[in-house]
């Protein structure tokens, strides 16, 4: 598929707190989902929208990421010499694809994270994908948020409607609908319930223009002391329309132990090799659960 969107940026420098002890000393991003790290999901829905680049930004313990999207001289000799090729072919399968990887020397924040893209995006629309919000496998999202900045020539984001207990784990915003879409007025970064001015959250995946990281070098930092990217968001809507796209598929915060957990099970569910014997055990499992 030929898009207008070629290149996607993948913030990965994240600490992970939410899953320590798992994440202290290797990335949250290479947790699996039942035989896949999560970032290899939002790289592989990437590629499957047309995405041809990934800028992948890195730190401190991040270094299994960039060996994972590497060639593996031994292993690969291993599995031919063994002639597990089904292997051999699924390790390889993402060989073609080129990565560069930044390195955000100090956790400043997703704002921050991607203005260190900036040296690598020249002057063209990019995706931003967050590999924590999991995307069902069969769901084209991006490729329907491509198609509306496509035709709107203008910042697309995701949404989704959260409960209101929950509004401050995400960006918020306050948009109208418009065309199928919400045209967005405003946002705000984790708000309080009763502050907040809708229960449309942000999901991680957005489709922007070069003009945010103008905002995003003077961007102060925002909620827990980071440089937000909804701010600059904020500050961007000002100036030149922002689109919001409900989503319309199934998508898992996988950032969170119960979405993650939730996430394993439906994608096991969904796993030719696995679905029979696990569908069965969770059958059993239920009859014992009140
Ligand atoms: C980030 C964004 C937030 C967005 C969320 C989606 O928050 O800052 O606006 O709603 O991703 O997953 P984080 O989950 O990194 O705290």
């Amino acid at each position: 598929m030929k898009t207008t969107i070629k290149k996607a940026i993948l913030p990965a420098a994240g600490l992970g707190t939410r899953f320590l002890p798992a994440t202290k000393a290797s990335p949250k991003e290479m947790m699996p989902i039942v035989d896949k790290p999560l970032i290899q999901y939002a790289v592989e829905e990437s590629i499957s929208c047309g995405i041809e680049e990934f800028i992948i930004i890195t730190g401190k313990n991040k270094r299994a990421i960039e060996d994972h999207f590497d060639s593996a001289y031994e292993l690969e000799e291993k599995l031919k010499s063994t002639g597990k090729n089904k292997l051999l072919e699924e390790i390889n399968k993402l060989s073609h694809v080129n990565f560069a990887y930044i390195r955000q020397k100090v956790a400043l924040g997703l704002g921050h994270a991607i203005l260190c893209a900036k040296p690598f995006v020249d002057n063209e629309p990019f995706a931003v994908i967050l590999s924590d919000d999991v995307i069902d496998p069969e769901y084209p999202l991006l490729k329907e948020m491509i198609k509306i900045y496509e035709k709107k020539k203008c910042p697309v984001i995701a949404l989704e409607e959260v409960p209101m207990s929950e509004v401050n784990r995400y960006g918020i915003v306050d948009g109208k609908p418009e065309d199928g879409v919400y045209r967005i007025r405003d946002m705000v970064e984790k708000p309080r319930p009763e502050k907040s001015p809708s229960n449309l959250a942000i999901i991680g995946r957005y489709i922007l223009t070069p003009d945010i990281f103008g905002i995003l070098e003077k961007q102060k930092p925002g909620a827990g002391g980071e440089i937000q990217l909804t701010d600059a968001l904020k500050r961007l809507v000002k100036k030149t329309p922002i689109y919001g796209y409900l989503i319309k598929g199934k998508r898992y915060d996988a950032g969170d132990k119960i979405g993650y957990l939730k996430a394993t099970v439906d994608l096991a569910l969904k796993n030719r090799e696995l679905s029979g014997d696990f569908k069965k055990y969770l059958i059993e499992k239920a009859k014992t659960l009140r």
